[in-house]
């Protein structure tokens, strides 16, 4: 956010915690991102790689927003039954109060990391052990989370419910239901639905566009629509984008963009990491042209630990720092 009185102090920061050359000319003479907006500006983090001297002096110069990239999920939290491990999540709460930092807490209920006791149980107890999670888990971090992508990833690419433990046992309404959990375990948190593959107009995009309505006319408490933007040069930039942000607005939703990030095929060159750079500057551009997006949000910040090598073989280079810490064409183009 906006600080203008912050810049002369985060610039100090900056250069006492961190000398690094490398960086390029002018990098410390710019304002951070989280300087130059009104938005919320986040990355993902793994609170283990705080302790890389470089990569914790650019997080905290950098941003003004943290989501936990793993620590809480329910397969990190509660990996075997009625067992908690809040130790990654609570360390990253410790540095977002030392640093000032808002967090985006992520996720609560999700097919993926899910721990296999939680699949293998029957549709009533599924009910009562979800609800028993969402409670647990928003009512201990009560006050330190702005927002919660409380759902994530529930529909297909065609617009249909995905076929998770969750749609099959409990039906429909477990969405609803979640929302309600968790307004009730910390009413000032904002809500959020999250997904991938809806930056732009399509089926998927649209039936999240008449979920949410729907809800919002039922009176379930949600707030907001995650637009996760994981980019890709191979797929193009996402048509209708900004179209898409403005009819999510028009609900009078927030949006946030939750999970940017742009992969290339390797190795880069200058050509890739140009269109990387407009596609950045086309996600941060449109998130400021509509006046409900709140947060932009990058999916981490650093080559060095970036999730896409992992699952995108051959692919990567996908943020906005590279894996030596210097700032990226990506970069400037939003911080010029
Ligand atoms: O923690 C274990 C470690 O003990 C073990 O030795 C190691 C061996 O592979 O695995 C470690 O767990 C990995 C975990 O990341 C932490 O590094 C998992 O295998 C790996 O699957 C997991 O990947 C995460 C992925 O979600 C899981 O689906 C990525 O880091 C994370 O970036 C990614 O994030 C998702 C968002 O939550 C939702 N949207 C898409 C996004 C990208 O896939």
């Amino acid at each position: 956010m906006l600080r203008r009185t912050a810049l002369a102090g985060a610039l100090l920061i900056g250069v006492s915690i961190w000398q690094a050359p490398s960086a390029g000319a002018g990098y410390l003479t710019r304002p951070p991102l989280k300087d130059i907006t009104h938005r919320y500006v986040g990355s993902a983090v793994t609170p283990a790689h705080l302790a890389e001297r470089d990569y914790r002096a650019v997080l905290t110069r950098e941003f003004d927003s943290v989501t936990p990239e793993n620590e809480m999920k329910w397969g990190t939290l509660e990996a075997t039954r009625g067992q908690y491990d809040w130790s990654g999540a609570d360390e990253l709460v410790r540095y977002a109060k030392q640093t000032r930092k808002t967090i985006r807490g992520h996720t609560l209920v999700w097919h993926s990391q899910l721990p296999s006791w939680v699949n293998d149980l029957p549709a009533d107890e599924l009910r009562s052990v979800l609800r028993q999670h969402i409670t647990t888990v928003v009512s201990r971090f009560r006050g330190k989370v702005r927002a919660w992508d409380v759902v994530n990833e529930a529909f297909n690419e065609d617009g249909t419910r995905r076929d998770t433990v969750f749609q099959q046992k409990l039906g429909d309404g477990y969405i609803a239901d979640a929302f309600r959990w968790a307004r009730q375990a910390d009413p000032s948190a904002k809500l959020y639905i999250n997904d991938y593959n809806i930056e732009g107009v399509n089926p998927k995009s649209t039936a999240t566009y008449e979920l949410v309505r729907s809800l919002r006319q039922q009176g379930v408490p949600i707030d907001g629509v995650g637009i996760q933007a994981h980019l890709s040069l191979e797929y193009g930039f996402p048509s209708g984008y900004r179209d898409n942000l403005k009819r999510f607005g028009a609900l009078r939703l927030d949006i946030a963009i939750t999970e940017a990030d742009v992969r290339m095929p390797l190795p880069a060159d200058t050509a890739k990491l140009t269109t990387q750079a407009q596609y950045f500057k086309e996600l941060w551009d449109g998130c400021h042209a509509a006046r409900r997006c709140v947060e932009f949000t990058t999916w981490g910040f650093t080559d060095r630990h970036s999730w896409v090598p992992d699952v995108f073989p051959g692919e990567g280079d996908a943020c906005l720092f590279d894996a030596n810490m210097r700032p990226k064409p990506a970069y400037w183009a939003i911080n010029s």
